[in-house]
């Protein structure tokens, strides 16, 4: 042994007692804003950032969508992509209560019915800026890979739960396993409005429905906007989450997801990804446009920093994306009016209420993060609050080793004060 070396062996082994002697048994109360503190005091110092939470609903069973309605009405849907659930969509009707909605006897479709006119898988529920609520369905049954006829589907409600029109995402447009997922309504775009529905499938898209003639357009179809990076790898609570089948590993293959309409645009995630992208509603909607020139409508803000399956936007132009990496909800302002950094010599706020922030300006930033966000999957803005569900999608059993499902309930659904109105 060098002597050398031999010196630098006892000052480590001195530092180790050193240390030893030192580490807190317990966590001492030093405020982080204390001048002597450092990052890290306590193993279990993760920060927590934003406002508090407050639980708004606990199901026993793990739900994927959420809405709130003007007389503070919560729904949640309950899809079956995993099997069969026996009721597709409910109301709340207490902390822990349900029932379905809009009727008991629409939540399963009976053999010989068309499945037009009863729910097979639906995915979400959202409100629209007129007071009507929407249920988008993939129309894929439980172990089914695509939709049957007249399955996929959106479907409009009053408040009261009358049906007010269906639209049918003609089989045509089922090509390589099409599947609904998500929706959202601009009412005054067009003559009717249009409804902009992603498709998770592994090749994704983005549909828009023209509300008026009922025409619906699949759009973006196998593009890199769209479809999972090849080989994604996850992180939940601290841990890689892969897919499996037993002990044969295999990778998120999911494509476009999450969806919010903002500043005129539709704003969209990929979820086997860190990704997001938006494009002009108009552009989107242009059925003279060719597939490929709709491509070059696509912006693309840089990466999100987080795997998500939701989005939500609020009256402001702030795009709000369900971080599910990072128990937290990220935001980002579409609209300079709202920025209040200077990025790359642009400085905060403009006198144009509309004019809208630069893809290459685009800064993701941290809303809330918090261990009670156990994969916050959908969310809803109504008077100042933003709703959101919780699953814990990446603890259920086709993401676990050995397909153990890991998930530990009740889910709860939560509400977090934003201090803005919806988007739509
Ligand atoms: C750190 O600073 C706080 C006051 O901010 C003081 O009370 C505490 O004793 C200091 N701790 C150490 C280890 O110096
Ligand atoms: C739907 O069908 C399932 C059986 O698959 C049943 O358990 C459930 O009660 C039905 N739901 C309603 C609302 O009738
Ligand atoms: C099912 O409903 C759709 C939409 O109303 C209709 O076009 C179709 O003809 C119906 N199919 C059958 C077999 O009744
Ligand atoms: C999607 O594009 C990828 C990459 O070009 C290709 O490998 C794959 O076969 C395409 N999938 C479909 C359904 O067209
Ligand atoms: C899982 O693997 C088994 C055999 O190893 C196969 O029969 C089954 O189809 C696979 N399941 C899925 C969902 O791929
Ligand atoms: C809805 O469409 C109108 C008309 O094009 C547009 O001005 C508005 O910004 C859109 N709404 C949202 C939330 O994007
Ligand atoms: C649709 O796109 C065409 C071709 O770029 C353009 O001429 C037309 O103005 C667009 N229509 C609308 C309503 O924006
Ligand atoms: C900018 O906005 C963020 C988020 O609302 C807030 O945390 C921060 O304090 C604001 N900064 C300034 C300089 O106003």
């Amino acid at each position: 042994m060098t002597p050398s070396l031999k010196y630098v062996m006892s000052h480590a082994v001195l530092l180790l007692a050193t240390a030893s002697a030192q580490f807190p048994s317990s966590c001492p109360a030093i405020p982080a804003s204390a001048a002597n503190s450092t990052l890290g005091t306590c193993p279990n110092d993760f920060t927590i950032i934003g406002p508090s939470l407050e639980p708004v609903h606990e199901s026993s069973s793990p739900p994927t969508g959420l809405a709130i309605d003007p007389k503070l009405n919560l729904y949640l849907t309950y899809p079956r992509n995993s099997g069969p659930t026996p009721n597709n969509v409910v109301i709340c009707t207490s902390f822990t209560g349900e029932k379905p909605w809009p009727s008991a006897e629409i939540q399963n479709c009976t053999s010989g019915q068309n499945a037009s006119t009863c729910f097979i898988n639906v995915q979400n529920v959202v409100l629209d800026s007129v007071n009507q609520l929407w249920v988008v369905d993939s129309g894929i049954p439980p172990g089914a890979k695509s939709a049957v006829e007249y399955g996929a589907k959106i479907m409009s409600f009053s408040l009261d739960g009358a049906l007010l029109r269906t639209y049918i995402i003609p089989s045509s447009l089922y090509y390589d396993n099409m599947n609904s997922n998500d929706v959202r309504i601009n009412n005054t775009l067009g003559t009717k409005g249009y409804a902009f529905v992603t498709d998770e499938s592994d090749a994704g898209s983005i549909l828009s429905i023209d509300l008026d003639t009922g025409y619906a357009n699949r759009r973006l179809f196998n593009t890199t906007y769209t479809r999972a990076d090849p080989g994604y790898v996850g992180v939940y609570n601290g841990q890689t989450i892969y897919t499996w089948n037993g002990t044969r590993k295999s990778f998120i293959t999911t494509g476009s997801d999450g969806i919010a309409l903002a500043s005129g645009n539709v704003y969209w995630g990929v979820l086997g990804s860190r990704r997001f992208y938006y494009i002009s509603q108009a552009a989107i909607v242009n059925r003279s446009l060719s597939d490929s020139d709709v491509v070059k409508y696509v912006q693309d803000p840089g990466q999100c920093g987080t795997e998500q399956a939701g989005f939500t936007a609020d009256d402001k132009g702030r795009v709000y994306i369900l971080a599910s990496e990072h128990n937290a909800i990220f935001y980002v302002d579409t609209l300079q009016s709202q920025v209040n950094l200077t990025v790359n010599g642009v400085q905060p706020g403009s006198t144009n209420p509309l004019e809208p922030v630069k893809a290459e300006n685009y800064i993701v930033r941290d809303y809330v993060r918090n261990a009670l966000i156990q994969h916050a999957d959908s969310a809803a803005i109504w008077d100042g609050w933003m709703y959101f569900c919780t699953n814990q999608l990446e603890l259920s059993p086709s993401r676990q080793y050995n397909n153990v499902d890991a998930r530990r309930g009740p889910f709860r659904s939560y509400r977090v004060w934003v201090g803005a109105g919806p988007a739509v």
